[in-house]
């Protein structure tokens, strides 16, 4: 699941006479990932020869994932806040973030026909970090990616575009996967991060019709898929009003943004 940082993954709030300091939870939970292979076993009848071994070096790999996600995040933070202070707009509604469980990074790799080794998923899993980007307005999308993608550290790995290019089924939003340095005690690991890029319209539709896919009902996927295609038609075509209005009531990015 992702889960919405600015939202919950915000632990505490210390705070300091006027100022606010805002402490993220977005440790390694350890207990957790040893339930997750426990379960993993069971699940799949499948016996690890040393689970200790096994645990400290899926750790390991999480960590480093975990870090990559956390490395993104910031970037795009910083982004969004250097964008609010000089042009009083937020680019970025809300950011979320989600580390793929073990069941899903071993059942990606069953599909993949690619043994479940740690190198392996590392070679051809590259969702194992996501960040979901939300964005207010269409032009925010390719805004954000442009300016990430002109970080030194930064570079891009794929990139599909569902907003030029739709799904079949009316599905949109931008899909880049990134890869960026992890600076470790002993070593830079070159760490991929997939990060979903959409309109807050674009998200409320997905929403739906992932509750459509999840309830995996043949009627109710012949009843509902032509209605959610039209609703993907309307809001596209409402987005691009709005955008229009909103770039009437503020100023040209292109040449307010002097980079
Ligand atoms: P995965 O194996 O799911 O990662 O698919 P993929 O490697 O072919 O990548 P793709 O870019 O098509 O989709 C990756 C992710 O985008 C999915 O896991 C979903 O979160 C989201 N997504 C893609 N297509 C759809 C769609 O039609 N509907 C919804 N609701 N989400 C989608
Ligand atoms: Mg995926």
């Amino acid at each position: 699941m992702f889960c919405a940082r600015r939202l919950i993954d915000i632990e505490a709030e210390v705070k300091y006479g006027e100022n606010m300091i805002l402490e993220r939870k977005m440790k390694l939970d350890i207990p957790d990932l040893k339930q997750q292979i426990g379960e993993f076993q069971n699940d799949y009848e499948t016996t690890v020869p040393d689970p200790r071994t096994a645990l400290l070096e899926f750790a390991g790999l999480m960590q480093m994932y975990n870090g990559a996600m956390k490395e993104v995040s910031t970037k795009l933070e910083v982004l969004d806040d250097e964008f609010h202070i000089r042009h009083c707009h937020n680019p970025i509604h809300h950011l979320e973030c989600r580390m793929k469980s073990i069941r899903s990074i071993y059942e990606k790799m069953q599909k993949l026909g690619v043994p479940p080794t740690t190198d392996a998923a590392r070679k051809n899993v590259l969702d194992i970090a996501g960040i979901r980007v939300i964005c207010n307005f269409i032009d925010d999308i390719y805004l954000m990616e442009k300016l990430l993608m002109r970080q030194a550290d930064v570079a891009l790995v794929m990139r599909k575009d569902y907003i030029e290019t739709p799904k079949a089924n009316g599905y949109r939003s931008l899909h880049i996967i990134v890869q960026i340095p992890v600076y470790l005690s002993n070593a830079t690991e070159i760490i991929p991060v997939e990060i979903q890029m959409r309109t807050v319209a674009m998200d409320y539709w997905a929403s739906l019709e992932h509750m459509l896919r999840y309830k995996n009902n043949n009627a109710d996927t012949q009843k509902y898929s032509t209605a959610l295609f039209e609703c993907a038609e309307t809001l596209a075509e409402t987005e691009r009003t709005m955008q229009k209005i909103h770039n009437g009531l503020t100023f040209d990015m292109s040449t307010s943004f002097p980079w």
